[in-house]
């Protein structure tokens, strides 16, 4: 009874445990390592056996043999010989052709300077120092000289009227030898005892401070044409004067003989005369006083010949003027006493004639032209016992 009992308690237990699902078993231990392998074959064995006369034998177990020679060590070897020279090396292989370099691209402005523009780089001007300007080329130095006295007269390539109203310096202030003087030097040369405006004590432009003569011996042709033409004038100092503006006044044709005289044609006072001057003259604003310094012209025709002087006398002056020159009343001068009292201005009257401002010629220029004529003329003509004063 009581068997039975647990038989179906056990039943049940087993019929209840059958119908639910428990949790997965922990892993099992690792089984145990498993026997050592066979043996694998034996590997070839050989035996060396001296064979005698410097040999030996050699025996392996799979019946192969070999017999070797015993090495015997090798002598010590003698020194190499000393190397030849090596021949020289191949030349180089030519280097890689250079890069391009950048393209420049020049234009002639046709006044003797050339711009340059490389790539995009800035332009520049370059400037060739041998041009020469066409127009400079056509000039006519003396018809300049003739200008730089009186520039409207037809003698100097003018129009024959001083109208134009560009050149508005007062009286007759538009001559350039007015301001510069017939020796170009201005205040530095014949010009030394006048004063204008910015002494108030007068009212007529200050005449020129400037050396023309430096001038031109430091700038190109075209450079003293720019500066003469000088477009719309320039203001030359704080007392009104006015440097006139000669670019309507003046063809281009002119300013270039002006330019031709100024270099070729003007003589140097030096070749001539001297000059000596005791100081500036010296304005008193007080009283609008000036006193002027002294000038003292000497030396004159010192570089001359006075015979030959006066053989270009008779030949080319004598027909008007007289053998002694005393014919011809010049402002009350003789011809000797004018070259002796004006020698910065008679040479240049000579040379560049005398021109009326009416146009008509009184005396022809380049009666003598030349240089060493004109110190021969001047040194027969500073004789004052041969070319008297007029009485
Ligand atoms: C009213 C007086 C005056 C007259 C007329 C005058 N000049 Fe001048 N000129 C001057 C003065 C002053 C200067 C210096 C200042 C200047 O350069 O503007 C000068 C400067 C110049 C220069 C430049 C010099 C330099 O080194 O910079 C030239 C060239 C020149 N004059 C030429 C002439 C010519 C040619 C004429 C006639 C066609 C003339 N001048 C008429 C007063 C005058
Ligand atoms: C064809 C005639 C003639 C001949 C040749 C001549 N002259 Fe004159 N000369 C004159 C006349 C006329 C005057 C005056 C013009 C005037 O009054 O403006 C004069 C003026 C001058 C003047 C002064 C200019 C002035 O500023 O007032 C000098 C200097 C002069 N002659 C020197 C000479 C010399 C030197 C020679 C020789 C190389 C010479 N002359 C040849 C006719 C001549």
């Amino acid at each position: 009874m009581a068997i039975t009992r647990t038989l179906v308690t056990l039943a049940v237990a087993l019929i209840a445990g059958m119908a639910c699902t428990g949790p997965d078993g922990a892993r099992g231990p690792a089984g145990p390592e498993g026997a050592a392998g066979p043996a694998g074959p034996a590997g070839t064995s050989c035996t060396v056996a001296d064979s005698g006369a410097g040999s030996r034998t050699i025996t392996c177990d799979d019946g192969t043999t070999a017999v070797i020679a015993d090495g015997a060590d090798g002598a010590a070897g003698a020194d190499g010989a000393a190397g030849a020279d090596g021949a020289a090396g191949a030349d180089g292989a030519a280097g890689a052709a250079g890069a391009d370099g950048a393209s420049c691209v020049g234009v002639d402005n046709g006044d003797g300077s050339f711009t340059i523009t490389c790539g995009t780089d800035p332009a520049f001007t370059v400037t060739d120092p041998s041009y020469v300007p066409a127009g400079y080329t056509a000039a006519d130095g003396i018809k300049g000289g003739i200008a730089y006295s009186q520039w409207w007269v037809t003698q100097g390539d003018g129009d024959g009227t001083l109208t134009d109203a560009a050149v508005t310096v007062g009286s007759e202030f538009v001559r350039c030898k007015t301001c510069h003087g017939w020796d170009g030097l201005g205040n530095h040369g014949a010009y030394a005892n006048r004063t204008g405006m910015s002494t108030g004590a007068a009212s007529r432009p200050d005449v020129s401070g400037v050396d023309l003569r430096a001038t031109v011996a430091s700038t190109s042709a075209q450079e003293l044409f720019d500066l003469i033409q000088g477009t719309g004038g320039r203001d030359l100092n704080t007392a009104g004067n006015r440097h006139p503006d000669y670019s309507t006044a003046l063809t281009e044709g002119q300013i270039w003989n002006i330019v031709k005289f100024m270099r070729e044609e003007w003589i140097y006072p030096e070749e001539l005369y001297r000059l000596a001057v005791d100081g500036p003259p010296v304005y008193t604003a007080a009283d609008g006083t000036v006193v002027s310094p002294t000038l003292v012209y000497y030396a004159i025709g010192a570089n001359g010949d006075a015979t030959r002087g006066t053989t270009v006398y008779t030949t080319a002056c004598a027909g008007c003027h007289g053998t002694d020159g005393t014919t011809i009343a010049l402002g009350g001068d003789s011809v000797g006493e004018l070259v002796r009292k004006k020698p910065n201005e008679a040479w240049f009257k000579v040379k560049f004639g005398q021109i009326s401002g009416t146009s008509t010629v009184a005396m022809e220029p380049a009666l003598v032209s030349d240089t060493d004529d004109l110190a021969d003329l001047y040194k027969a003509l500073a004789n004052s016992m041969t070319y008297p004063d007029l009485p």
